[in-house]
């Protein structure tokens, strides 16, 4: 039985159109903002489909209090299913009396669920947090399908050395060759960026990272191609979080934009409900 929170509910009719039983729930907010869930179904196993963009606090106590109210209704297994997961990227302390917010979100998730599926996690080392089974979903199926035909005989690349092996998923799906951008400090103040070991004279490129942001990344690594003679730059990504004006920028700079539905924007044209529900 699958529950979709608020988070996940641009993904409704898909996970309709694709058979399965959906729990009934009544998901409102009180008239002060604070949420008010329901659960109506009964059963012994659950699936909560949340993905947790904007409002990313208001999808992390849904998340929570749709837990509870399963547990309440006797239900056995949790699992619980996130697109995106937000607080990711903060997974490590910079200075001194900061937090790993992504372990606090990991942490309280574990009380109500017991196996957690995320899509694309930023860093996978930070599902150890959560305390029953972990796994991160791959969206290179989806990605590398929506671009095969586009892409044909070119490479795959990603923007920086931690991104490698999402190109490196991709590519290998299409049967591609693949490598990263490395940052090389031609003086102090001056930084340059290079493909790593590959030719990309000619060719059709697929950038590939996890999140999309201010689009600063993407343009930098789209106009370096440019300058080195490839013929057309593609860029995907998991997560368009999307600053404002990022997706015109990006837009403007490369053949096509696309990201996967994580989060719905105007370019989220690959769809990851296949991947989700494949568990
Ligand atoms: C960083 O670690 C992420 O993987 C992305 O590369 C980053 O969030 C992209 O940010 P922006 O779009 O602002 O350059």
């Amino acid at each position: 039985m699958i529950v979709i929170g608020s988070g996940a509910a641009h993904l409704m009719e898909e996970i309709v159109r694709a058979g399965v039983e959906l729990a009934n729930v009544e998901i409102k907010k009180f008239p002060d903002g604070e949420k008010y869930v329901r659960v109506l179904s009964s059963g012994e196993e659950a699936t909560v489909i949340q993905s947790m963009y904007k409002p990313q606090d208001e999808n992390i106590v849904e998340a929570l209090i749709l837990g509870d109210a399963l547990r309440g209704r006797g239900f056995d297994k949790l699992r619980l299913v996130v697109p995106y997961l937000a607080y990711s990227r903060q997974d490590r302390v910079t200075k001194e009396g900061e937090p790993v917010s992504v372990r606090a979100v990991m942490k309280a998730l574990g009380i109500y669920y017991d196996e957690l599926y995320v899509v694309d996690v930023h860093n996978p080392r930070t599902l150890r947090f959560f305390p029953g089974k972990a796994a991160n979903i791959s969206p290179a199926r989806a990605i590398s399908e929506y671009f095969r035909e586009k892409l044909g005989e070119g490479i795959v690349l990603a923007p920086d050395k931690g991104a490698r092996e999402r190109a490196k998923a991709v590519a290998e799906r299409l049967g591609l060759e693949f490598s990263h951008f490395e940052k090389r400090r031609i003086s102090p103040t001056e930084v340059r960026m290079r493909p790593v070991d590959i030719d990309v004279e000619g060719k059709n490129v697929l950038i590939v990272d996890d999140i999309i942001s201010t689009g600063g990344t993407m343009i930098k690594a789209a106009n370096l191609l440019r300058e080195m003679g490839a013929k057309r730059v593609f860029v995907a990504a998991t997560h368009g979080v999307f600053a404002e004006g990022a997706i015109e920028r990006v837009g403007k700079a490369v053949d096509e934009l696309a990201v996967t539905n994580t989060i719905p924007t105007p370019v989220s044209r690959i769809s990851i409900v296949h991947d989700i529900l494949g568990l």
